[in-house]
């Protein structure tokens, strides 16, 4: 009788000794198997005299059955350990927020782009665009820009190969934005044949410009936005005081000055280089360039079949990219186009 309970104190103990599901099968052959220990029991029943053996063997039934009911208990255990840890592995969290909640934000350049042309729209400017590749005759002929004029220069300027691997004729990434300004007076005098129905010109042009060149305040790719006045009576004056009252609500600051230096461009006659510096805060008195300006060159207008002697007008080509680095105070202006996310994030 003894050594009834002993077997099935054993298997249990065995069983319990196992996590693993093949080990346990394997620990039941050494019991319940062909030469398992209870099976050799009921064999011996055999040897057994006839009257002892209805109780032995009744006993030897009882401890299989044990046995097997402490197997079956231990399946179950181990299957509900293996489904705990695999629920815990594979559990969703409905909670969570889901992806792709990240919100995009304006890059500082354009946020400035929006607002010039938020505050030049205000004051009766349309808003107009050109081709990124430009044609040599609206980047330099129509802007009276000569042959022998150093920003034609391969130096300064990306042409594009023809596909046998030449300089494509006459065709380049624009250097500047004043190609639009041809292009918006080609297209306003086709649309107004009778120029006495002609309206002003009055537009600014925003947009990415390419030139040779790369160090803290040069990227091979920037911005400018080009400015066009073009009426009868368009002054100098009209430029001062467009460019003021622009700075001044860009800044949201009457605390700036705006200088006009004599400077030379081609397009324009005189032309000018316009300065500002603030009379307060870190950069109070340091005067920094901001725009090339001037009188639309006649030459320029008879490019277009406009009228020099009827119409006059000034052009200006503003660096936002140079405001923004003021407005925001950032001195590097390769910050603004490395895309770097932890730099960026602040503008949003
Ligand atoms: N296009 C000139 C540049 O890229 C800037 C400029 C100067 C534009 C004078 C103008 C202007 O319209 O009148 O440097």
């Amino acid at each position: 009788m003894h050594n009834f309970d002993e077997i099935v104190l054993a298997a249990s103990a065995a069983f319990a000794a196992t996590d693993d599901p093949d080990a346990l099968e394997q620990i039941k052959a050494t019991f319940l198997g062909r030469n398992g220990r209870v099976t050799e029991l009921l064999k011996g029943l055999a040897k057994l005299p006839p009257d002892e053996r209805k109780t032995a063997g009744a006993a030897i039934n009882r401890s299989k059955d044990a046995v097997e009911a402490a197997l079956n208990a231990r399946r179950e255990a181990l299957r509900r350990m293996a489904l705990a840890a695999r629920l815990a592995e594979e559990a969703l969290d409905v909670t969570l927020p889901g992806r792709g909640q990240a919100r995009g934000g304006l890059h500082p350049v354009t946020r400035t782009l929006e607002r010039i042309e938020g505050l030049f729209r205000s004051i009766g400017f349309d808003v107009a665009d050109g081709p990124e590749i430009e044609a040599d005759f609206q980047n330099f002929t129509a802007l009276n820009t000569p042959a022998d004029h150093p920003a034609r220069s391969m130096h300064d300027t990306f042409y594009l190969q023809d596909t046998a691997g030449g300089v494509a004729e006459g065709v380049l990434l624009r250097t500047h934005t004043s190609p639009i300004q041809v292009r918006y007076m080609q297209a306003h005098v086709a649309r107004y044949a009778d120029r006495e129905q002609m309206p002003e010109i009055r537009v600014i042009a925003p947009g990415r410009v390419y030139r040779v060149d790369s160090d803290a305040t040069h990227s091979p790719m920037f911005h400018q936005v080009e400015g066009l006045w073009i009426g009868e009576k368009v002054s100098l004056a009209d430029l001062k005081g467009v460019i003021g009252d622009f700075l001044r609500r860009f800044f949201e600051s009457d605390d700036l000055q705006v200088r006009f230096r004599p400077s030379f461009f081609p397009f324009t006659e005189p032309s000018a280089e316009i300065d500002m510096a603030f009379m307060d805060g870190a950069l109070k008195g340091r005067w920094l360039e901001i725009a090339g300006c001037g009188m639309v060159h006649p030459n320029v207008l008879r490019h277009v079949n406009i009228d020099p002697e009827q119409y006059i007008g000034f052009a200006f080509g503003m660096g936002p990219d140079r405001l923004t680095m003021l407005r925001y105070g950032v001195n590097d202006l390769r910050l603004f186009y490395d895309g770097d996310l932890r730099f960026l994030r602040q503008f949003v």
